[in-house]
């Protein structure tokens, strides 16, 4: 018989059914067995009769978390027993006959309560039994919405969605590179991407105006609740753009996604705020400020954006460093003191970065199209005319041959859906991330390689921590 959903049962009341998943609950009362099953679409109570002497049979062997197809008759509860606030509160199955499709050993854990009270490190290695708890599988769904959302929105307003590579080239963005050895050409080395930064500016010279990606980002840093080794970003990139623009269509989005997918949020603000880097740091003394009201409601929104970032900084050497991204264009006043060199310090940039409720959950700029721009920018970052050529002249090459004007931003996805799901960290929106050290303990990622792996690579293990 064909599959019913838990959530479908409501309307075949009276009719005979086949239900499959897993037994959330058993409750044994000698002469019944009544079991809660599970589906992914919600939970029902079935109950098993003395009249149904083999189902009985199977329903006193079997335990939580087995799987199970269930074929059932669908009745409405007495009066009495309605639960009206629940999903089939007001049904309840009447089992026929139960067919085992699986066994489970007994969980190393409570997958129906909300999980808090179980050690991260045991939820972690058992990431697919800690995803079956309900609040698990509504922030996936969650997730999976927001992202239909973004395409939906973004694809309507003329967006493409452009996959780039994974294996690319190691460039100076800001953090530190995963490398990834190459075999045909040993010791020389891939890096995976910080960002699509390179390549959707790239895809603008390319012609393409308006690109975007759910895109995997990977950064060497240390793990923190707000950061993962590997994260989402929504990343977009769009040609003869003004900053008014991007902003006002991010601005837009987030406004359409929270009052569509989260209508229990409240925006504190809309338009979203805008607050200078200087008056942020004076006044909240960061730079991704929390404007909340009322730091108490858990459904208060406060968006802001911050403008006005000095371009440059001195790092811990004593030279200038970019606070951002070396290919933001400076404001339109500061160009002359850029292509002069002149007032480093002073030299504001055109970067725009969205807070919400005190995380950072997106960033973006304007762009340097002209390759003389860029190069003025490399050069007070100390790069010599060699290390240009070797780590940026794809882009400069690109730029010479008809570079539109372009901008754009990327949001931390990860980072925003937390916020929006009322997480403390971005683990519990990620189907499988990592631990503070960088560990898949499920997989027992990292681990070590075989010899013959290393020698096809030309690598040789010199030290181990
Ligand atoms: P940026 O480096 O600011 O900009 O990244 C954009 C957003 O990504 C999120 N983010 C992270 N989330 C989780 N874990 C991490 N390790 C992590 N690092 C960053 C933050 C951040 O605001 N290419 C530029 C964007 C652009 O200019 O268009 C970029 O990557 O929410």
């Amino acid at each position: 018989m064909e599959r019913t959903y838990i959530k479908d049962l409501k309307n075949h009341i009276g009719k005979e059914v086949t239900v499959k998943g897993w037994v959330d609950v058993r409750r044994d009362q000698g002469k019944m067995v009544f079991l809660d099953l599970r589906d992914i679409s919600g939970k029902v109570q079935a109950v098993v009769l003395p009249s149904h002497a083999e189902a009985l049979e199977v329903a006193e062997r079997v335990r939580p978390e087995w799987v199970v197809s269930v074929s059932a008759q669908v009745n409405k509860r007495p009066e009495r027993n309605i639960k009206a606030e629940v999903l089939n509160g007001d049904i309840e199955l009447e089992v026929l006959n139960i067919e085992v499709l699986n066994e489970a050993e007994t969980p190393v854990f409570d997958v129906s309560s909300d999980g808090r009270e179980i050690g991260e490190e045991t939820r972690l290695k058992y990431r697919y039994l800690d995803l079956r708890r309900p609040r698990l599988q509504r922030n996936m769904r969650l997730r999976h919405e927001i992202a239909l959302h973004i395409r939906n929105f973004l694809s309507k307003h003329g967006f493409i969605e452009i996959e780039t590579p994974i294996l690319t080239k190691s460039t100076p963005e800001g953090s530190r590179d995963y490398i990834v050895p190459s075999r045909i050409e040993q010791g020389k080395f891939y890096a995976l991407p910080q960002s699509p930064q390179q390549y959707k500016q790239l895809l603008m010279v390319a012609g393409t105006e308006r690109y975007f990606q759910i895109a995997r980002c990977m950064r060497d840093e240390d793990t923190r609740g707000d950061r993962q080794p590997e994260f989402t970003q929504l990343d977009m990139e769009l040609s003869f753009a003004k900053k008014e623009d991007i902003m006002k269509l991010n601005e837009e989005l987030l406004i359409e996604l929270v009052q569509k997918l989260v209508p229990e949020k409240r925006i504190q603000s809309i338009p979203f705020p805008r607050i200078t880097y200087k008056e942020a740091m004076e006044k909240y003394g960061n730079d991704k400020p929390d404007m909340r009201e009322d730091k108490n409601d858990p459904n208060l929104l406060a968006f802001c954006w911050v403008i006005d970032f000095p371009f440059f900084e001195k790092d811990k050497n004593g030279g200038w460093t970019f606070t951002h991204n070396p290919f933001s264009a400076p404001m339109t006043e500061h160009m002359e003191n850029l292509m002069k060199k002149e007032n480093i310090g002073d030299i504001l940039a055109t970067q725009y970065d969205v807070a919400l409720n005190g995380f950072e959950i997106g960033g973006g700029s304007i762009r340097n199209h002209k390759p003389e721009a860029l190069v003025k920018v490399l050069e007070i970052m100390g790069h010599s005319e060699d290390s240009i050529r070797a780590n940026f002249g794809h882009m400069l090459d690109a730029f010479s041959y008809g570079a539109p004007p372009h901008g754009g931003i990327a949001w931390g996805l990860d980072r925003l859906l937390a916020v929006l799901t009322n997480e403390p960290n971005i683990r519990e929106v990620i189907a499988f991330p990592k631990t503070g050290e960088g560990r898949d303990l499920m997989m027992e990622a990292p681990s070590e390689v075989s010899a013959e792996q290393l020698q096809e690579l030309g690598i040789a293990v010199s030290k181990k921590r």
